[in-house]
């Protein structure tokens, strides 16, 4: 099997890759391991940058988000005295959306399908070589047969625990990680959300976020020791433990029900440098992992996408390689820039094991400083909206 660009993995980076690239007149071929209704079946994401609702229209996968997905002014900060409140409108001319990642995902494949591409299911044992000469290859096993994909570049979409990050040589890559000591238990629930917009609560029980899919889907998250396993929480203590730890006047209006997911995320944040060895780039979380509180990391692969996919059309039409060539330093930018935010929200909002007062004095401090000075609620608003790409 020949391609121009083979990806590897069929989540939100690969599928958007594949399909701007192919509206460009470039051929993919997209090898994933999962089958299809398991990648839908992930509840991940659930907030889109502005940005990231602009290039799914370049992609031509607009029409179903504008119609169902939820756009969002602002979003509260909270502790147990204050609700503060970031309006990302006022603050910064711009919006974020509420649009699951499982609808982004299922909007891809359909357009991907009416597009005729090639995409390989249940995929195992991938292997890929010859990433410093002129054409690559990619070897596979699908359906017990050992096969070959031949390509001139490799996008490596394969998430964390994907193989194409671990094709880079040791010696040429350097991993930065911190590791938090806690995860977030999140449940889906069929009930109405218990605010028009997303509270993120420091609590001195811990943290919680009120999120949302629509008028009738929350996905509710509260912080939980690494321990812990999804058979710990009851639906009863789950709703116990986040009713507390909301703000009080947002508990009233709680609206309870069974969950219908509930899972448990470990948090961490990690790049591998650089984004691209020969042949082969680096895209989303094959590359880099934040701390959920943020929400960047489907945003985060929207925008390796974006600086990617230009480039490899000029490359391909043989109109200039600068672009590849620079695409691991300016998707780098921006993911440090994320990370930072990412790292600061997951500090400021959570409680760590073993804290000393002197912590939690500062986050009290931040929070207040929130509370009281424009600068420093634009400052978040212009983060969390997405920094330009
Ligand atoms: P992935 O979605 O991981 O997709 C990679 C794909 O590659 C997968 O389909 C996988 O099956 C496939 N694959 C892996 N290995 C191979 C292989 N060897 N061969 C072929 N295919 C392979 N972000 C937020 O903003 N908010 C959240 O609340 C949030 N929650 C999350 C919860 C969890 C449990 C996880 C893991 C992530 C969460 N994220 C969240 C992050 C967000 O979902 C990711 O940033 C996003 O999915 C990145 O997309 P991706 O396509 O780069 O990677
Ligand atoms: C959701 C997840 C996040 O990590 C976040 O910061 C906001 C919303 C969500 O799943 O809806």
């Amino acid at each position: 099997m020949d391609t121009q660009v083979a990806i590897i993995g069929g989540g939100p980076s690969g599928l958007l890759l594949s399909q701007l690239l192919n509206r460009a007149g470039i051929g993919t071929v997209i090898l994933e391991r999962s089958s299809r209704a398991h990648v839908l079946a992930r509840i991940r994401a659930g907030i889109l940058e502005w940005g990231t609702v602009e290039l799914l229209h370049e992609a031509g996968v607009g029409a179903r988000m504008d119609a169902e997905g939820i756009p969002h002014d602002g979003c509260y900060l909270s502790d147990d005295s204050t609700m503060i409140h970031i309006d990302f409108k006022e603050l910064t001319g711009k919006r974020v959306m509420v649009y699951g990642q499982t609808e982004v995902t299922t909007d891809l494949y359909a357009a991907q399908d009416a597009m005729g591409t090639t995409i390989l299911h249940d995929v195992s044992e991938v292997e890929i070589h010859d990433l410093d000469q002129a054409k690559s290859h990619i070897e596979f096993t699908h359906e017990g047969t050992r096969k070959r994909l031949n390509c001139f570049y490799v996008a490596g979409c394969d998430g964390f625990h994907g193989v194409s990050r671990r094709t880079i040589p040791d010696e040429i890559r350097r991993e930065f990680e911190r590791v938090y000591p806690f995860g977030w238990l999140g449940i889906l629930s069929e009930t109405p959300p218990v605010n028009d917009e997303l509270i993120y609560s420091n609590s001195s029980h811990g943290f919680a976020l009120a999120s949302m899919r629509n008028e009738n889907l929350v996905r509710y998250y509260v912080q939980v020791p690494l321990s812990d396993t999804v058979e710990d929480w009851s639906d009863q203590r789950f709703w116990d433990e986040f009713s507390r730890r909301i703000p009080s006047e947002a508990a009233r209006r709680l609206v309870t029900g069974p969950s219908i997911e509930k899972s448990i995320a470990p948090l961490r944040s990690f790049v591998s440098e650089p984004l691209r060895w020969g042949n082969l780039f680096l895209v989303g979380d094959a590359a880099h992992i934040v701390p959920p509180t943020g929400a960047k990391g489907l945003n985060l692969a929207a925008s390796d996408v974006y600086y990617l996919y230009t480039t490899l059309i000029d490359a391909l039409n043989g109109k200039s390689t600068t672009g590849i060539d620079e695409y691991s330093a300016r998707a780098l930018a921006r993911i440090w820039k994320a990370m930072r935010f990412s790292w600061q929200m997951t500090t400021m909002l959570h409680r760590f094991d073993g804290e000393d007062a002197f912590a939690e004095q500062m986050r009290k401090a931040t929070l207040s400083h929130l509370a009281h000075s424009e600068t420093a609620r634009r400052d978040l608003a212009e983060n969390y909206i997405g920094l330009p790409f």
